[in-house]
């Protein structure tokens, strides 16, 4: 391997090259790195005495005053009796009846859960111990955590006085981990109640219960439970923040994928329903990947999100077209006020009509929204063209500056429409995958620039994420790298799964309600973090070397030591060892430092080798010293193997 390190003659990495996509999909949001823990969580609001449990706690009462408008219980539909699904009853027909009406406060979410207490511990009808009432399992089981705090909140109304306790408890309600009783003498209005919770136990596979064992009829509507410490308090789970803040993403594509489109038009993705307080956003049915989302993590999450990680928000948007119908590009007009009213969220000055209600909601400076997609996957379905290019010049005349996606892939010919990237998604076997590194090799350097907004290696090579795949992936992001001049930005896709709703395999981070792990192909894509913003260096591999290696060398600047390195990174995809001599031209004499150099490998015994909960770290990189590196260097690379070289200079 020939490396010609003068980096005069080297061009730029985009700082957007590597960057993540984020679909709400196998629950990746809703139950995932949505913090919150209710699973259809439901709405109600007023004032109200809250008492901490003497006997658990030893606490003081606390009065806590909120008024506000409500809603909520909708993942059944709007119409009633609606499916209170996953919430279950605790108790039996003789003691309670559980039913849904529409007394809602919150205008979008007109359903609220009506509980009629039949029995009362002062009665002949006597209560169950532990009363009677609800619960809710959460997203397949609460992660409740010792001395964590847990915020509850709930709307409630009844035209009695209420005694209600709402406690944190393992799967069977046995295992008491934290309770409060709610007290209060007049919630004939809808109250709202929020209620700390510190857990005084562990339990993975915990439950939320609303218990009471009064007589009487009670309301309750938007029940939800954040945990007090989410990433800045902005809602996003830590560990799962941690994962994706790892990868240093120069930007997330957001928020789909299909769900951006619909099976229908009707449950696409609608801004405007998932901003504002969350107790009035109506949720609603993401009906590719079949599930409800109460859109807790809705588009200013999703601008916030990529601020936090210091990344490009890329927002995709619905054009108009799902995957089973269609607006004519003649009607299209209502759609395309909705997405430039979505910008101008983004964008606009705070006293500007839709910029105002994004600094209503705690952000009065503008977001750095600089791509917007219009739609997925949808070139060549009939409206396409005609509905891109209203979109397309639109968008142009109101924000010159924001860098427009089409879906139609420019690589190996001229689009008929204008446009500044284009989407190119790849799943494939792995040999598939690993020979579209030299994809973009031939693409014209003159036309618009290639996203490829999904990639992976899918089917048996890829079993639920192995070292094969990640291979194959990494020798193609070599190839995006080694042409970066016409490709700006590659993300992999899916990025999470929760293993109890898989709907799409393999999947880059895997989690369940309180485990996680990164596939050999996260794990991969650490290897492509420094490239963003890094200068590109000829090399070349001399002619007879086998065709299952592929390499790239870039220079760049460690911000965390502020020493300078040169990384070559080489894949080995063949079955054999390989002895490579790497030589290193344009380097200042003496310029590489003895100590401080490192190589780091992906590798396994087994080429379908995979991480699980059991083995989270089994195919992950290892770094080591790198003895003597020096501009003549001979390198054995192991079978099947991924390894950096990081050359302290
Ligand atoms: O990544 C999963 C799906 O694959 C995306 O939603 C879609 O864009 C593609 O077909």
């Amino acid at each position: 391997l020939f490396v010609d390190a003068s980096e005069t003659k080297g061009n730029k990495i985009p700082d957007t090259l590597f960057g993540i996509f984020f679909e709400e999909i196998n629950h990746a949001g809703a139950g995932g790195l949505w913090a919150e823990l209710v699973s259809n969580r439901v709405s109600i609001s007023a004032s109200l005495f809250l008492c901490m449990d003497k006997v658990l706690w030893n606490f003081i009462c606390f009065l806590f005053l909120f008024l506000f408008i409500c809603k909520g219980f909708e993942a059944g539909g709007q119409n009633t009796p609606s499916n209170i699904d996953p919430w279950s009853i605790i108790g039996d027909e003789s003691s309670l009846i559980v039913s849904t009406d529409r007394s809602s406060c919150f205008d979008r979410n007109k359903i609220a859960l009506r509980m009629e207490v039949l029995c009362d511990s002062k009665a002949t009808n006597i209560c169950p111990a532990g009363g009677v009432g609800i619960y809710n399992p959460g997203f397949w089981g609460m992660n409740i955590e010792q001395g964590k705090t847990y915020i509850v909140v709930l709307y409630i109304r009844s035209l009695e006085s209420i005694n209600v306790s709402v406690s944190l408890t393992s799967s069977n309600g046995f295992q008491m981990l934290a309770a409060a009783n709610i007290i209060a003498a007049d919630v004939s209005d809808w109250t709202k109640v929020e209620v700390p919770l510190e857990a005084k136990g562990t339990n993975h596979n915990s439950r939320l219960q609303i218990t009471t064992a009064r007589k009487g009829v009670v309301w309750f509507d938007q029940v939800s439970v954040m945990p007090l410490d989410t990433y800045k308090g902005h809602g996003f789970q830590n560990e799962l923040f941690k994962m994706l803040a790892d990868l240093k993403p120069g930007f997330i594509r957001f928020p789909g994928g299909c769900f951006v489109e619909g099976e229908w038009l009707r449950n696409a993705f609608r801004w405007k329903e998932t901003i504002g307080p969350w107790e009035k956003r109506p949720g609603h049915f993401g009906d590719v990947w079949g599930y409800w989302t109460d859109d807790g993590l809705g588009y200013f999450e999703f601008l916030q999100l990529a601020e936090d990680l210091g990344a490009s928000p890329i927002w995709v948007f619905n054009n108009g077209i799902s995957h089973n119908d269609q607006v004519a590009t003649s009607s299209v007009f209502p759609f395309l006020q909705e997405i430039l009213d979505g910008i101008e969220f983004a964008r606009g000055d705070p006293d500007s009509t839709w910029g105002s209600v994004r600094a209503a909601m705690g952000h009065p400076d503008p977001f750095d929204l600089r791509y917007v997609a219009i739609g997925n996957e949808d070139c060549g379905k009939k409206n396409y063209r005609g509905n891109f290019l209203k979109f397309y010049y639109a968008i142009r005349r109101a924000y010159p500056d924001i860098r427009i996606i089409s879906n139609c892939d420019g690589s190996s010919k001229q689009l008929d429409h204008p446009t500044d990237l284009y989407d190119f998604h790849v799943y494939s076997g792995a040999n598939s995958v690993f020979s579209l590194a030299h994809k973009f090799d031939r693409t014209s350097r003159n036309g618009p620039k290639a996203f490829v907004s999904e990639y992976a290696v899918t089917g048996k090579d890829a079993g639920t994420g192995s070292l094969l795949a990640a291979l194959a992936e990494a020798g193609f992001l070599i190839g995006l790298e080694r042409n970066s001049d016409v490709v700006e930005m590659a993300s992999y896709a899916p990025l999470f799964v929760n293993v109890n709703d898989k709907r799409w395999n393999p999947d880059a981070i895997v989690f369940n309600s309180s485990q996680l792990y990164g596939t050999p192909s996260y794990w991969m894509q650490h290897f492509f973090t420094e490239s963003n913003g890094a200068i590109l260096l000829n090399s070349t591999l001399q002619a007879n070397s086998s065709t299952s290696l592929i390499a790239s060398a870039i220079t760049w600047q460690n911000l965390e030591d502020g020493k300078n390195y040169l990384r070559i990174k080489v894949v080995n995809f063949g079955s054999s060892k390989v002895n490579l001599k790497i030589s290193i031209d344009g380097l200042e004499p003496n310029s590489i430092e003895s100590f401080g150099s490192t190589k780091t490998i992906l590798t396994s015994s087994n080429l379908m080798d995979e991480n699980s909960f059991k083995e989270p770290k089994k195919v992950v990189p290892v770094q080591s010293l790198l003895e003597n590196p020096s501009e003549d260097m001979d390198v054995i690379l192991d079978p099947h193997s991924f390894t950096s070289f990081d050359i302290l200079r």
